[in-house]
């Protein structure tokens, strides 16, 4: 079997590696050269824990290849991924599906022999149903079955997640396609992931609606922690109480800043969007939108009590930047929100994210990239744990800076407010 990714972001490249790295033969198509010429020599466009050496290996051994030319790809593989991006519309909450459209259109005037066509990319329910019509235009009668196959990958986990995955969710009710792609899954089947054959609207609305639980089950313990700081709860108490409950779980009940990231926000929105087009309400996921929106300004505001209204020339630090820990994605981060408005204030920042200097900041006022934690915290009034970075997780605050005590606000329940207290420092944390 010879597989086909179109699109190499986050989900055609690690799900192309990481079927390489399986034993398949494997060809990762993207229209941008630059791309496809960086991956050839090794390179690797984004950040991801491990993606690097796997490129590398199996790119080596051949089971890897990137090409530029979708049509000679296509018709030289029997199963083809469409991985192409899926971004909300400008200034609309519905999903823009134009990438997958024309990529549709491209592969119906290469089917040659029968081939199994795939969306991995997050599509609305009954995208698939298009694409069959699109493909059909052209003479392809038989040639081909449409199936929805979404991912679960989770930034900065991908790898890990391809290969233990909870579920394999196959949309088809097409048994020769079923048959196929058990078989292909197999080795991960083997390890104890569940395999669960459903219809194509199904697979395609699972997504979707997980995402959306996920997102919702994050502003959930998110208001709890609000009402835990003004009731003297600790709200981690309240994440582990739940999650023993196995109908809740614990998982995914870290309160923090607003959920960010290239998936949960524009799934939110993309799926009550599909709910309105279909005339009925998801109005607990239109409330979790607008909550998450507010989350970033309640914590802007717990910024200007901490330092009694007094923002203007206030040294403040940030400790990672991105959406969370292990990526270099800076797509929806509520440190996009938080650091203009302090910039704005009068505040002079300084932020330090393993992954570096952000271009998102260059053009924002008093706002400084350190290539160190020391140099970042140097001179600071507060701090600001914005991202679980491990490199976060131990510093020693008090043998780090001599002199000064700054103010430290976890947003990330990192540290333990009575081993930092005990430190001399004033410390606060969510939710706690
Ligand atoms: C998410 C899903 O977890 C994946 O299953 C899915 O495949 C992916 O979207 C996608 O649709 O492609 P990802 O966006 O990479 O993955 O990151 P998550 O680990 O889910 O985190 C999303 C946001 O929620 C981050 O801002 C994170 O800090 C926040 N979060 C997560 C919390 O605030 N608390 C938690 O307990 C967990």
């Amino acid at each position: 079997m010879k597989l086909c990714m179109i699109g190499t972001g986050y989900v055609g490249l690690v799900s192309g590696v990481c079927f390489a790295d399986l034993g398949n033969e494997v060809i990762c198509v993207d229209k941008n050269a630059d791309k496809i010429n960086f991956l050839k020599k090794g390179k690797i466009p984004i950040y991801e824990p491990g993606l690097s050496e796997l490129v590398i290996k199996n790119f080596k051994n051949k089971r890897l290849n990137f090409s530029t030319n979708l049509k000679k790809s296509v018709s030289e593989s029997d199963i083809i991924f469409i991985c192409v991006g899926t971004p909300s519309k400008k200034g609309s909450s519905t999903a823009d599906l134009s990438q997958i459209y024309d990529v549709a259109k491209e592969i119906s005037s290469s089917i040659n022999k029968f081939k199994i066509v795939i969306t991995k990319s997050t599509v609305p329910v009954t995208t698939g149903d298009e694409i069959e019509k699109i493909l059909s235009r052209k003479n392809n009668k038989n040639k081909f079955s449409v199936v929805s196959n979404p991912e679960f990958l989770r930034e900065g986990e991908a790898i890990r997640d391809f290969i233990y995955p909870d579920r394999v969710v196959i949309g088809t009710l097409d048994k020769k396609s079923n048959r196929i792609l058990k078989n292909l899954y197999s080795p991960l089947i083997s390890k104890g992931a569940s395999y669960l054959q459903t219809s194509r609207r199904a697979a395609e609305l699972i997504k979707y609606a997980s995402n959306a639980f996920l997102a919702t089950k994050i502003t959930f313990i998110n208001e709890i922690a609000n009402l835990c700081e003004k009731t003297g709860v600790n709200v981690e108490d309240i994440s582990i109480g739940m999650g023993l409950d196995k109908r809740i779980g614990s998982r995914f009940l870290r309160a923090g800043p607003a959920y960010g990231g290239s998936c949960f926000p524009k799934d939110t929105k993309a799926i009550t969007s599909t709910a309105d087009k279909f005339k009925t309400n998801l109005s607990v996921v239109k409330s979790v939108i607008k909550s998450n929106k507010n989350r970033s300004k309640i914590l802007l505001n717990r910024v200007y009590e901490i330092l009694n209204k007094k923002i203007k020339n206030k040294k403040i630090t940030f400790l990672g930047v991105t959406f969370k820990a292990n990526t270099d994605d800076m797509r929806d981060s509520s440190s996009l929100i938080m650091i203009p408005a302090l910039s704005k204030k009068g505040a002079q920042i300084k932020y330090f994210d393993p992954t570096g200097i952000k271009k998102e900041f260059s053009k924002i006022k008093n706002v400084y990239n350190s290539n160190s934690i020391k140099d970042a915290i140097k001179g600071s009034d507060l701090v600001i744990i914005h991202t679980e970075w491990n490199d976060f997780k131990s510093i020693n605050f008090k043998s780090l800076i001599k002199g000064k005590k700054f103010i430290i606000y976890d947003m990330r329940n990192i540290y333990s407010p009575n081993k930092i207290k005990a430190q001399g420092f004033k410390y606060y944390s969510i939710g706690r």
